[in-house]
């Protein structure tokens, strides 16, 4: 598909969490963070690139003094929509985290298998402690468990886009999450509901 030639809405099944909705929730969130690390230290990193959108309104809402910084990851090879399981360190923090409190910003989880691999390589540079703050989940497609501090919205298993997360690295800008109309992602709904 050629999404560059689409116009985004023509690509939309459903809007599944509305500007609001997601505004909303993001200050919730960016309160919560702000109440719990009052006092501390706090380093967001940031998970290229789907995790950019989330990052930018959070920091916006998080009232503490906080530090920020990017890995790139991915478990996805260019063009295909299930995770290989084998993730790939694109590019790393340019910060030193021994002694910092750390909280990973992610937009999802899917299997599980990016912020296991990204916890365990994290946990070995020592931080003071290792949290993640992720907006979605969709909880029937995991096969590792992740233990999730703050969670913006648990949705089912539906191919989602917009608010940083991609079709074919085209829509992250939309400041909405919206699923892909069933027609236009017919190869992806077999893959996801066959696991
Ligand atoms: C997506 C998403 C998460 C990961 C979740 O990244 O941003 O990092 O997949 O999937 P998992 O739980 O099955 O591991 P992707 O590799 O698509 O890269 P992107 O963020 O650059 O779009």
């Amino acid at each position: 598909m050629n999404w560059q030639e689409q116009d985004w809405r023509d690509c939309v099944g459903e809007v599944l969490i509305s500007e609001q909705s997601l505004q909303a929730r993001v200050a919730e969130m960016g309160a919560q963070i702000s109440q719990d690390y009052a006092g501390q230290d706090l380093l967001l990193v940031c998970v290229l690139k789907g995790g950019v959108m989330f990052l930018t309104d959070l920091m916006r809402q998080i009232t503490i003094a906080h530090g920020i910084d990017f890995m790139a990851i991915s478990s996805y090879g260019a063009g295909v929509r299930k995770s290989s399981g084998v993730v790939r360190i694109l590019m790393d923090l340019s910060a030193n985290i021994a002694g910092r409190n750390v909280l990973i910003v992610e937009d999802i989880i899917d299997t599980g298998h990016t912020l296991d691999y990204l916890l365990n390589l994290l946990r070995t540079r020592g931080p003071a402690s290792l949290r993640v703050c992720c907006l979605l989940d969709k909880p029937s497609r995991r096969e590792v468990p992740i233990e999730v501090d703050y969670l913006g919205f648990s949705i089912p298993d539906k191919y989602v886009f917009g608010y940083g997360l991609d079709l074919d690295e085209y829509f992250r800008e939309l400041p909405l999450i919206a699923t892909l109309r069933p027609e236009l992602c017919a190869p992806f709904v077999r893959e996801s509901a066959e696991g």
